[in-house]
């Protein structure tokens, strides 16, 4: 998610532990073919075997209209480390979408298939090639040639977000027509939106005939929401699903220092999304006091008066790196 899971944010994903992968925000190929050192500046996972440190797998996400600048530039992702390589074709951006990227080649089927086969024939056979789909631009039918298309192009899975690029985020999801696909196409299909509890995952997976699901914000949300959805499915879960805030955020800002996010500003900054998309699910009683914080050491202790409980919590966290905060920053200071 852009902006929300940089490369601190998945490497702590990676630590909880719940998830099979993870993908990077994307990355837009515009006018000219990137080179490798933007997949290196993007997804420092490329350096230690397309992992995070924590050892989630991380796929590469490009967004681009153009078949022969995504191709190449998909070549340099993979020359640089990239394991796998996923294509964006939901992002609703205006920004992005004017400039003939992400959700804008759901108007066109056949623009699809270009840009994944482009892709697919550029990058070794042993790399998997995805796609990121809506259901379409205006219409939830359209996923029928849009998913064929992504398919025929050779992708070897496809994610789709379970609405148009119209509703942008907006309620509700339309399941069944990923179903549609499922039964349709012999391609693994990950079925994504608006899974905030572990119920809407079991209905996500009954309704759709899906075995794979992608969580994004309910994930953030409820930080134990992707634990409880591994357990349910019998897959690897992390070792417990019982987090703090103050936890969470602690880490984060460790590993930001770890993966070479230096500036407090930034953190904080994470940190008060984060709590942003807690919030729009009832889950962050702080976050009006948070939105204020001036400091990262304001934004823990604010989080810590509103839980200080915090048992367990020592114990719980692993010795890892500390954040360089800038002079007046005391992060350790709030662990018990
Ligand atoms: C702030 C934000 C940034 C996002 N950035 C990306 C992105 O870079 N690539 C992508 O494929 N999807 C992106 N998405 C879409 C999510 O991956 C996901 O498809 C969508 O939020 C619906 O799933 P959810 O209800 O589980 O969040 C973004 C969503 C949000 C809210």
């Amino acid at each position: 998610m852009d902006g929300v899971t940089d490369p601190a944010m998945r490497a702590l994903q990676g630590e909880l532990g719940a998830f099979s992968f993870g993908v990077t925000e994307f990355v837009r190929v515009s006018a000219h073919v990137l080179p490798k050192k933007v997949f290196c500046r993007e997804a420092p996972e490329v350096a230690t075997g397309s992992r995070t440190l924590s050892g989630m797998p991380v796929q590469i996400q490009i967004l681009g209209g153009d078949p022969g600048l995504m191709a190449d530039s998909a070549l340099n992702a993979v020359q640089a480390g990239a394991g796998a390589v996923d294509i964006n074709f939901g992002c609703p951006a205006p920004v992005v979408n004017r400039r003939d990227g992400g959700a804008s080649l759901l108007r066109d089927c056949g623009r699809i298939e270009a840009v994944v086969r482009a892709v697919r024939q550029a990058v070794p056979l042993a790399i998997p090639v995805s796609a990121k789909l809506r259901l379409g631009w205006d219409t939830t039918e359209a996923i029928d040639d849009n998913a064929s298309a992504a398919a025929e192009g050779g992708a070897d899975w496809i994610t789709i977000h379970a609405r148009t690029r119209e509703q942008g985020y907006r309620p509700p999801v339309y399941w069944e027509p990923v179903a549609r696909v499922v039964h349709k196409l012999g391609l693994p299909v990950v079925a994504n939106g608006d899974i905030w509890t572990l119920d809407d995952a079991l209905r996500c997976l009954d309704i759709t005939g899906c075995q794979h699901l992608m969580l994004g914000r309910g994930a953030l949300a409820d930080p134990s929401l992707p634990h409880q959805v591994a357990h349910a499915l019998v897959l690897p879960s992390g070792e417990t699903s019982d987090f703090c805030w103050l936890e969470l955020f602690t880490r984060l800002a460790q590993w930001s220092s770890q993966v070479g996010e230096t500036s407090e500003r930034g953190v904080l900054r994470k940190i008060k999304q984060w709590g942003s998309i807690a919030h729009s699910r009832g889950n962050a009683p702080w976050f009006e006091d948070l939105k204020r914080a001036e400091s990262l050491d304001e934004a823990l202790r604010i989080v810590v008066e509103f839980d200080p409980g915090m048992t367990g919590v020592a114990s719980r966290l692993k010795e890892g790196p500390r954040i360089k905060a800038e002079p007046g920053a005391r992060v350790e200071a709030y662990l018990p």
